[in-house]
């Protein structure tokens, strides 16, 4: 088979049969395949689409690309659920979520993504804790998850490899925002890493691949569906990333405010309440309670009584990162050279997110080519929420730079993101809708 035949057949409107998509991810996982025919087909895809028929075997294909994980022989005494998220701006939701999830009796094998497109990537942020090993073999990785409870790492080379390579393409090619194709990304990850249950953050808004509600929900509804032929239970929540969520964006700052969340010291509420949501819905998918308010209880005291935050530092020291990083993350973590506040007059109003995360990404902070080494110590912290008002003692927010010229300009893109008025802004919810199997 040609492959220059199967790009022809998607860019004029057809349906891949099933060798052709098993050729594409075979190509993919083998390294034959040359980026300029993966993003090629990626763009074809992207823009005439694909049937649930082909996007369940392209998910089923890229799970089998590589290992696929089994529990069942580690006698575990919780279900193994998972959290993903489609990713947004400032999500830190994972390191939160994990542990706590983890504090209520669940197992969670968490394979996370670098950034993609305007998005941050979980495995960006924890490479920012010395030591850490993110892209562990799987024998520690089982290790650890058995032990501490979960494990929050990269993609190894062996799991799901074909999602891996091309992923790393769409990041750099604009053929992110496609149902089908995020559906057959997280999938094929979450059915490789062996769950018995997921539930997903669907993100929506100006930081989102979904900016409206009705493409969050057709992205929510195909994730759904699709799992659930491959047999996998997911739940999905609709969350609003309208703006950055908690307060700070890129990669060692996010570290440090999740920190500051486990050690209940400052919990930013628009997080809290998503952090809080999808754990609730992870108890009750993994069958751990059958109420969301008595999972909800459980998932507060995980946090309250610092049961959240051992769990942290157990996978963190397991992982080889220092044994004392939640006591002292301060100490461990990348500081920016120049870190001054962007101020503004007047109410926060609207934010453009993407903006905002392009702005860390010209800071160093995330990738425009491929295998680009990101300086993980920048970013923006102190992020004010939509309808606060800014004045000379309550900035925008702080910039992390490297220079004093990269603040500059990042301090511009910030607020060339951000609309400041003298409205009254209403308050939006930040769980926008759940959906169940
Ligand atoms: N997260 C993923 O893992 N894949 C996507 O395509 C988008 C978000």
């Amino acid at each position: 088979m040609l492959f220059t035949d199967v790009i022809r057949n998607k860019r004029d409107g057809g349906a891949l049969s099933d060798e052709q998509i098993r050729f594409f991810v075979d190509g993919l996982a083998d390294g034959s395949l040359p980026a300029e025919q993966i993003s090629a087909l990626a763009m074809a895809i992207f823009l005439n689409g694909m049937s649930f028929d082909e996007a369940g075997k392209l998910t089923l294909a890229m799970a089998a690309s590589g290992t696929v994980l089994d529990w069942s022989a580690e006698s575990l005494d919780g279900p193994v659920v998972d959290k993903h998220s489609t990713g947004g701006v400032g999500d830190k939701v994972s390191f939160l979520l994990a542990p706590v999830a983890a504090a209520c009796g669940c197992y969670v094998p968490m394979i996370s993504g670098r950034g993609l497109g305007h998005t941050g990537g979980t495995t960006d942020k924890v490479e920012s804790i010395p030591g850490y090993q993110s892209m562990p073999d799987f024998e520690l990785f089982r290790r650890v998850v058995k032990s501490a409870g979960c494990a929050i790492i990269g993609q190894t080379e062996d799991l799901a490899p074909a999602d891996r390579r091309f992923y790393a393409v769409r990041d750099v090619t604009g053929t992110v925002e496609s149902v089908p194709l995020i559906t057959a990304s997280i999938l094929s990850k979450k059915i490789a890493a062996g769950l018995e249950a997921l539930v997903m953050d669907v993100k929506v808004g100006s930081g989102a691949f979904m900016e409206t509600e009705e493409r969050a929900r057709e992205l929510a509804l195909s994730i759904i569906r699709t799992a659930a032929k491959a047999g996998l239970k997911t739940h999905a929540l609709i969350t609003d990333m309208n703006e950055v969520l908690g307060y700070t964006a890129g990669n060692a700052v996010e570290i440090r405010e999740s920190m500051s969340y486990l050690r209940d010291e400052e919990r930013e509420p628009r997080l809290n309440e998503v952090v809080m949501g999808l754990c609730a819905q992870m108890l009750v998918a993994g069958g751990i309670c059958d109420d969301q308010a008595v999972a909800r209880a459980r998932c507060e005291q995980a946090v309250t009584s610092g049961a959240a935050a051992d769990v942290f530092g157990r996978m963190c020291a397991e992982l080889g990162g220092p044994t004392d990083f939640v006591d002292k993350f301060d100490k461990y973590l990348p500081a920016a050279k120049v870190v001054r506040p962007v101020y503004a007059e007047g109410i926060l109003n609207t934010v453009n997110t993407r903006g905002v995360g392009n702005a860390v990404i010209e800071l160093g902070g995330g990738r425009r080519k491929v295998g680009e080494t990101l300086d993980l110590s920048v970013g923006f912290s102190g992020f004010a929420a939509i309808g606060q008002r800014l004045d000379k003692d309550r900035p925008l927010a702080t910039v992390h730079a490297a220079s004093a010229a990269a603040a500059d300009k990042a301090a511009n893109s910030l607020l060339a993101a951000c609309r400041i008025t003298e409205e009254a802004v209403a308050a939006r919810p930040v769980i926008v809708d759940i959906l169940t199997s």
